[in-house]
């Protein structure tokens, strides 16, 4: 008998949480039977609406239902922390939205509190589920690129609503914050490491938070990576990998569809004389590849998970916190790459 699917409730009523319901649906492993909401008649009208079983009306109700194994966080940045923290600590496993917070202190906060309460706590990339990213990992561990020595990743699109939490310095929002902290967790992923030294300049939102920006990374190993992410710009999604021996193009997306394939193309060798290769992978819903590994994850152990590890989410938020302060500064920031994680 396979075992029964794991039971997800969802931590308010985002818009990104609609999304992640219907992704789901298809799942034989994982399913959503519950959603909170701080008003109890939204979170009835939202469970009607996309066929959720269960309604809460607070947050509270949702981490004391014991019928619920894990909890999926969509929450504005700034309440990641409270509620992944209050959610290890009813005993539940946690998928929380990215970045995983609003600082890297809380992350190490989060990830001790699931140690100590023994569940799982991991931040969702959903192209780090995505076969292209399998696919793009299996070539830089085989060594395709030979050593890599510099890359570029760039997310934008418009944000053309004035009130919205991306705009909310109070929420953690900031391009960097959202778009920019997939390009971060992409350099990060292929770095294999925090990096050691890092410069950003932005243009700001009358809000107070980063609506365009443009950064360099510099990594132990000598790799450069240079990050963009925008609120005011089209859609675009991109990243290029430069090594010793070749070169990897690839749009990491989330959601890969006829009008955003997945993208990944590989030029071997050091010439112009080789064709690239485009290599052929499947795409599939972001949040459903996600929520599945993110139930083998928790029924089969660490092994399972191909997301950001509890070291790179760390990492990601050191660098987000180290690129804003550059933003701000003007200055290049240093990052410690000793310290505890
Ligand atoms: N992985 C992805 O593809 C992806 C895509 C988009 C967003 N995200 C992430 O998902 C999170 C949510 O993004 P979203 O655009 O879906 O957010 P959203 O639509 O603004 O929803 C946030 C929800 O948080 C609750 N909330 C509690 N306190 C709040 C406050 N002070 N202000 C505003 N909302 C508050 C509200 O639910 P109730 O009123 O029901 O309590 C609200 O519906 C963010 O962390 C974002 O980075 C990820």
């Amino acid at each position: 008998m396979p075992p029964s699917p794991l039971r997800i409730g969802i931590l308010s009523t985002a818009n990104i949480a609609r999304a992640f319901v219907s992704g789901v649906r298809p799942s034989s492993t994982v399913t959503v039977t519950a959603v909170a909401s701080r008003d109890r008649a939204k979170a009835a009208a939202f469970a009607r609406e996309v066929g959720i079983p269960h309604s809460h009306g607070s947050y509270e109700a949702l981490l004391a239902d014991s019928e619920i194994d894990a909890v999926y966080i969509p929450l504005p940045n700034s309440m990641h922390a409270e509620w992944s923290i209050r959610a290890v600590e009813a005993g539940k496993h946690v998928l929380c939205e990215k970045p995983l917070s609003a600082t890297a202190a809380e992350a190490r906060a989060m990830f001790d509190a699931a140690r100590k309460h023994g569940v799982y706590l991991v931040e969702g990339y959903p192209y780090r589920a995505q076969p292209q990213t399998l696919k793009m990992r299996e070539l830089l561990d085989a060594g395709a690129l030979g050593k890599v020595e510099m890359m570029q990743a760039s997310f934008g699109f418009t944000l053309s609503q004035e009130v919205n939490i991306r705009l909310s310095p109070v929420l953690a929002g900031g391009a960097l914050m959202d778009a920019g902290s997939y390009a971060v967790s992409l350099v990060r992923m292929v770095a294999r490491e925090r990096p050691s030294r890092v410069q950003a300049v932005a243009h700001w939102t009358d809000s107070g938070v980063d609506r365009i920006l443009v950064a360099t990374l510099e990594f132990p190993s000598g790799l450069l990576a240079q990050i963009s992410c925008s609120f005011s710009t089209t859609a675009h999604r991109q990243a290029l990998i430069a090594g010793s021996e070749g070169v990897l193009q690839t749009t990491f997306f989330n959601h890969p569809s006829p009008a955003a394939p997945p993208v990944l193309q590989l030029r071997r060798g050091k010439g112009w004389d080789t064709a690239a290769e485009v290599i052929e992978v499947p795409a599939t819903n972001g949040f459903l590849a996600e929520a599945e590994v993110f139930e083998r994850l928790v029924r089969q152990g660490p092994a399972s998970w191909t997301g950001a590890s509890a070291e790179e989410s760390i990492d990601i938020m050191l660098t987000l916190e180290a690129l804003l302060r550059s933003a701000r500064s003007g200055k290049a920031v240093d990052i410690d790459t000793s310290t505890e994680r």
